[in-house]
């Protein structure tokens, strides 16, 4: 069983080995309507739904308590509260049940999502590039094994997912900004306006001035045209999506060149977005071997905490009742 809590969303998850029996989430929609997660909230939240997850995965995986072999939760990194009722969950289970606990780290999880049974139709061989895209994380990892796992590129201030939550917030969207983004995109032409795009060296990633750019640019309009916004909409989010994707393709491709690894996958959130897919598979036309999850295993699931789970319980990589959540978790 996998465990995790993150963020906003409690998820249950059984496997069979790395089949997946169950995979059950409860997002928390109380967030909305502040225009981000309110850390206390969403621990509350944890706190009433976990019980009630954790049993809709056993019962949607038609299996009994005696049945699951291993405990595994997110150790972190991510929000302190929220982490809490998971590893708390997760140690008093492991306990009563006398069965082994493994603490889990939610982005090696994210990469590790992509061999769940039924992620994709192929699996990467080791090693491949990962673009590890989320609400908080924007990274370009070299994966050597299930184990090994280097990162070579990294944001140097806002996560992609972050300047897709901003910008939207600045288009008068609500949180999480992502998903309707990428929505309103699909109507919108991508080359409508021009955002200028971050000159950093290496594999690092910077987003915090497409977001002042955002900014200036809305400021600048809407004093011509206070309807603006409204009226643009779609050409705004298809732009901006299009810078974004733009600056993740451009690293992960001098990523391969660097490395020689022709093999390049996405996971995290922000690889849920339509057009970042789009534009990976179409780097298949360049020779690349692309793999995209599955879109439920894209945002926060338990399915790849219990997929890492698995993989560790392989290696005998169990913790003891004295580890604990961490929201900082080192690499
Ligand atoms: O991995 P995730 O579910 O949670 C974290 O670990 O952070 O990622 C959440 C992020 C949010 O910033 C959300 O806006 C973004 O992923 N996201 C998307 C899409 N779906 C989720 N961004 C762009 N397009 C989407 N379709
Ligand atoms: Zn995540």
């Amino acid at each position: 069983m996998g465990i995790e809590t993150s963020c906003d969303d409690t998820s249950a998850a059984i496997l069979k080995n790395y089949s997946v029996l169950s995979n059950v989430t409860a997002n928390q929609l109380i967030h909305e309507r502040y225009g981000g997660v309110v850390p206390e909230l969403a621990s509350r939240s944890h706190q009433e739904n976990i019980v009630h997850v954790v049993n809709s995965a056993i019962s949607k995986a038609n299996v009994e308590l005696k049945d699951i072999d291993a405990i595994a939760f997110t150790q972190g990194p991510g929000l302190l509260g929220s982490l809490l009722v998971g590893a708390s969950f997760a140690k008093s289970f492991a306990l009563a049940r006398k069965i082994p606990l493994i603490a889990v780290h939610h982005m090696k999880a994210h990469i590790l999502a992509h061999f769940i049974d039924d992620a994709g139709d192929k699996k990467p061989e080791f090693p491949f590039l990962c673009l590890t895209v989320s609400g908080g994380h924007t990274q370009i990892v070299k994966v050597s094994s299930a184990f090994e796992m280097e990162i070579i590129g990294k944001t140097i201030d806002d996560a992609a997912g972050e300047a897709f939550d901003k910008a939207a917030k600045m288009f008068g969207l609500s949180y999480p900004g992502g998903p309707l983004i990428d929505k309103f995109a699909k109507i919108g032409n991508p080359k409508a306006f021009r955002f200028s795009k971050p000159k950093i060296d290496g594999l690092d990633f910077s987003f915090s001035g497409l977001k002042t750019s955002i900014l200036y640019f809305l400021n600048a309009e809407s004093k011509k045209n206070p309807r603006f916004i409204k009226e643009n909409l779609s050409d705004l989010c298809a732009s901006v999506q299009q810078t974004i994707i733009e600056i993740l393709i451009e690293k992960l491709k001098s990523a391969s060149k660097q490395t020689g690894i022709r093999q390049i996958a996405i996971s995290g959130g922000v690889s849920a977005n339509s057009g970042l897919r789009m534009a990976l598979k179409n780097l298949e036309k360049d020779g690349f071997e692309t793999f995209i999850p599955k879109f439920e295993y894209c945002t926060d699931n338990a399915a790849m905490i219990a997929v890492t789970g698995r993989f560790l319980y392989e290696e005998n990589k169990f913790s003891d009742q004295s580890v604990s959540a961490q929201a900082r978790l080192k690499w």
